[in-house]
């Protein structure tokens, strides 16, 4: 199993606030069977300064301490972008990291955002060259309709991750209705974590692929599970 999407890299973001969660936030990764995981950390292009340096030693701490332990995983480099309109330009100087260093990205808005500039970001990156991952779907309004989704996939090739904890929570008719629907009709592309700590806002993946595999069936679950982020970044194991 791959997590493109988790703060597990400690004192950069609202994730990990330590070396010590972070030892333990792999330990989980680790428990819930995950091979790869991207320190996907919080970055908003323009308005607030990523620590580069920090990021980058804290990584490698995690990654020595996975070899350490043998727990099978690595960490790859990445972030969680907030959409600006600095985020294209600060993406060409290499100011923000693209998944593992490739040409994907992760990218998320603001729950209010407005169709025109959500469609406008997938334009703009796919111009740079870049593959578009929109983190956790289901927290934007205009996306309830489901025709917009399809809209971003079919003329822009927009990814779309929903997180863990919205397959496993139950919600209300209205939202278990959609849910059901865009996984039912294949608009999900893929699940993460989004794990931010060892509480309420943990690593979910092995509980997530069990009740994928009830709803649906054990490929499917595989598949937005590990199958689709290992093809998208090359990883060689799911
Ligand atoms: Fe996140």
């Amino acid at each position: 199993m791959i997590d493109i999407h988790h703060h597990l890299i400690y004192g950069v973001d609202d994730g990990a606030q330590s070396q010590d969660m972070m030892y333990g936030m792999l330990r989980k990764a680790a428990e819930n069977g995950i091979r790869h995981v991207i320190g996907s950390s919080h970055i908003t292009p323009g308005v607030r300064r990523f620590p580069a340096e920090a990021y980058l030693e804290h990584l490698d701490e995690a990654n020595a301490f996975c070899e350490r332990e043998h727990l099978n995983l690595t960490v790859h480099p990445g972030s969680e972008i907030m959409w600006t309109d600095d985020t294209p330009r600060m993406l060409r100087e290499g100011y923000v990291p693209t998944l593992d260093q490739t040409w994907n990205v992760l990218v998320e808005f603001m729950p209010d955002v407005k169709w025109d500039r959500m469609q406008g970001a997938a334009r703009k990156l796919g111009n740079e060259g870049m593959t578009v991952i929109f983190a956790h779907i289901e927290r934007y309004r205009v996306l309830r309709d489901i025709r917009k989704i399809a809209e971003l996939k079919d003329s822009l090739g927009v990814i779309m991750q929903m997180n863990c904890g919205t397959v496993l929570k139950k919600s209300g008719f209205f939202d278990e209705r959609w849910k059901r629907r865009v996984l039912d009709e294949g608009y999900i592309d893929l699940v993460a974590t989004d794990a931010h700590n060892l509480g309420g806002r943990s690593c979910n993946l092995a509980a997530c692929h069990e009740a994928l595999a009830a709803m649906f069936d054990e490929e499917y679950a595989d598949e937005l599970c590990g199958g689709r982020q290992a093809e998208l970044l090359g990883f060689g194991e799911a």
